[in-house]
């Protein structure tokens, strides 16, 4: 490893919203790891090589748990977040594995392809009322959010009638202008899932994953409210959020690479390699955290006992010893064994179910919309800052 003179800051904005930030660009040279520097004046360990990534997201000594002294927050955000329970992605084994336990059987492949003739039917509506309402049409609203936030509630069990409100909270969550605002929005979500758990408690058993939860393991003790809790916020804010952001910055970089649709248009059984490359190149959870708790080596180097260690996805899926002409869009290459959904124990639980639902929006959007284009210049249209996962704040587009 060259490692570089002095610690780059992290994390950075992207100039554009699909490539990543250009100050991160140096860090290609020193791969696997480089030294950042963060928002609070800490250091910490980047890493940016993809067999180095592999091999310390799947080791034990990498612990997620956020309530452990010294955790490194990139953000002001994620260090008051620290201050609540979290579950599944802020907990390390055995309690992480009795959680995921819970859920895996909901989120299986299977399930997934189950859920298919209803996430169409939800793809479908959205598009007619955006066809009604339209042209133009802002994208991110009629579409990208509605359609996941749909999707998580129906298969929840959670009202879409109060989508406005847990929309706001995860907003605020994920971009908030301070830590007091964090903790209020994490607070709202507590009161407001806690409350529809105790209504699922009373109530003859619906149909959807809490009333499994509640009926199946609440109720025998296998968790406690508290910890039920802080599942539902998990699975409702990650649910909705990054594949909302996913439809977004795929369509837009999609509409950037008109060749590349072109390719989808003729030919739609492209589609799940065209999920896994943008997956790949988008990388829009661009920044995950741990903390080594005992010495750890990789690659000729020393990571300490109690130091953070964070993973720069977009660097990480364009190692260009995996994926040979790394920043290209090709739906032809192999992007398998990209770490857009993490990996090791707690790669993504919803992947198969995201992986549906980007297939299915991208391909009926293609499909029904031949004409589809953006309706403002590309470089105008805002995205989100680099602290958050990242994604689109509007996408204006005519057809
Ligand atoms: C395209 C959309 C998605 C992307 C890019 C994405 C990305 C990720 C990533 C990178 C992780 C690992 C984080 C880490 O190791 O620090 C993760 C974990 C997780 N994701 Fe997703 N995700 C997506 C969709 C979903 C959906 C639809 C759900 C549905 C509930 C979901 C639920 C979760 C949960 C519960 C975890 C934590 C798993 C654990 O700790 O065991 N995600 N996701």
């Amino acid at each position: 490893m060259t490692e570089l003179s002095r610690p780059v800051a992290f994390p950075q904005d992207r100039t554009c919203p699909y490539q990543p930030p250009t100050a991160y660009e140096p860090l290609r040279s020193s791969r696997p790891l480089a030294r950042i520097r963060l928002y609070d004046g800490r250091t910490a360990w980047l890493v940016t090589g993809h067999h180095a990534a592999r091999e310390l997201l799947a080791d034990p000594r990498l612990s997620s748990d956020r309530t452990r002294p010294g955790f490194p927050a990139a953000t002001a955000r994620f260090q008051a977040a620290r201050r609540r329970r979290a579950a599944l992605l802020g907990v390390d084994d055995p309690e992480h594995r009795a959680q995921r336990r819970l859920l895996v059987p909901s989120f299986t492949l299977r399930r997934a392809a189950e859920l298919r003739p209803d996430i169409q039917r939800i793809v479908d509506e959205r598009l007619d009322a955006m066809e009604a309402q339209g042209p133009p049409a802002d994208l991110v609203s009629a579409f990208a959010l509605p359609v996941p936030s749909m999707v998580i509630c129906a298969l929840l069990g959670v009202p879409y009638a109060d989508h406005e409100f847990f929309e706001e909270q995860s907003r605020r969550l994920l971009r908030g202008p301070d830590g007091a605002d964090v903790l209020d929005a994490r607070d709202r979500l507590d009161d407001y899932l806690g409350t529809l758990i105790d209504r699922k408690q009373r109530e003859p058993r619906g149909e959807g994953v809490l009333d499994d939860l509640v009926h199946e393991h609440l109720n025998e003790g296998a968790v406690d409210r508290a910890e039920l809790t802080a599942l539902a916020i998990i699975l409702l804010v990650a649910g909705h959020e990054t594949t909302a952001n996913m439809i977004s910055l795929g369509t837009y970089t999609l509409l950037r690479h008109p060749d590349r649709l072109a390719d989808l248009r003729r030919d739609p059984g492209l589609l799940p390699a065209a999920v896994e490359e943008l997956m790949r190149l988008l990388s829009i959870t661009d920044g995950l955290v741990r903390q080594a708790t005992e010495d750890v080596e990789v690659a000729g180097t020393r990571i300490r006992a109690g130091e953070g260690v964070f993973f720069a996805t977009s660097v990480i899926n364009r190692d260009e010893s995996v994926y040979p002409d790394p920043d290209a869009l090709d739906f032809h290459r192999s992007a398998r064994h990209h770490v857009g959904f993490g990996f090791g124990i707690h790669q993504c639980l919803g992947q198969n179910l995201a992986r549906a639902e980007l297939e299915i929006a991208l391909r009926t959007l293609v499909e029904r919309l031949p004409g589809l284009r953006l309706a403002a210049p590309a470089e105008e249209i805002p995205f989100k800052p680099g602290d958050t996962i990242q994604g689109m704040l509007e996408l204006p587009v005519t057809w």
